[in-house]
């Protein structure tokens, strides 16, 4: 399919948009409050929309090659921080799916490049069930139920985050799942993880609580806040400051 194609489908999907609905592209331009926040895997056969039957507006969508949720990474760290505090979504998910390349890779002992360091988090999976995935005889199996503990060390990566520790102290926490999507029948399978509680066990080591009056303090902290007065005298200051 050449960029063309892309382009004449552009517009094909513009025409129906506003033929079924003359306000849709208004509304949408108006702003978004998504529910859900989506990390999956960045593999084509992965559509995020359309596997979840959600439309424009209602998800906000990180991807990265096999659904990993790393500390370090401060690409994923700012989705989920202005997902949760400042679009205040509710459901957070973390999508892996079977036949995961990505997956399979870390399984294997090949190199494909840079790549391999970033697959190193899932050896650390691996290294974390080393006894489940060594009893699985069967590969196809074995790689399937990776895909399984891979979703969830990475949901748990998530519950280790300042960011998610500090909005479960919220009033209205968000809640966290572990799906896992089959490309070869298109089922997305709950992995039922405990999404309240998802550190259950392993407080004493990952959970921290932030300074008292600090601005992720607790009891002060509200989660979404935007005060539209202020950022415009943040705005005037820079335009003085630039003049
Ligand atoms: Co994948």
């Amino acid at each position: 399919m050449s960029i063309n194609k892309i382009l004449e489908n552009n517009r094909q999907w513009v025409s129906d948009k506003n033929a079924q609905d003359p306000e849709y592209f208004s509304r949408l331009a108006k702003g978004q409050q998504p529910r859900y926040l989506f990390i999956g895997c960045s593999d084509s056969r992965v559509p995020a929309s359309g596997i979840t039957g959600t439309g424009p507006g209602e998800m906000f969508v990180h991807r990265n090659i096999a659904n990993l949720v790393v500390h370090t990474d401060i690409n994923l760290l700012s989705v989920l921080q202005y997902a949760v505090e400042v679009l205040g979504v509710k459901d957070i998910m973390v999508v892996g799916h079977y036949g995961c390349g990505g997956v399979a890779a870390a399984a294997g002992t090949k190199q494909y490049g840079l790549i391999d360091n970033w697959l190193t988090n899932i050896r650390d999976v691996i290294r974390i069930h080393e006894q489940e995935f060594l009893s699985i005889e069967n590969e196809e199996q074995r790689l399937r139920r990776l895909v399984e503990l891979n979703v969830t060390e990475q949901v748990q990566n998530l519950a280790k985050t300042s960011i998610i520790q500090n909005a479960m102290r919220t009033e209205n926490p968000p809640r966290l799942h572990g799906l896992v999507y089959d490309i070869a029948d298109g089922r997305l399978k709950d992995l039922q993880l405990n999404g309240e509680q998802p550190l259950s066990g392993l407080e004493h080591i990952y959970a921290t609580e932030a300074p008292k009056g600090a601005d992720h303090d607790s009891s002060t902290y509200e989660g979404k806040k935007e005060d539209p007065a202020q950022e415009a005298a943040v705005t005037e200051d820079r335009l003085t400051q630039k003049s």
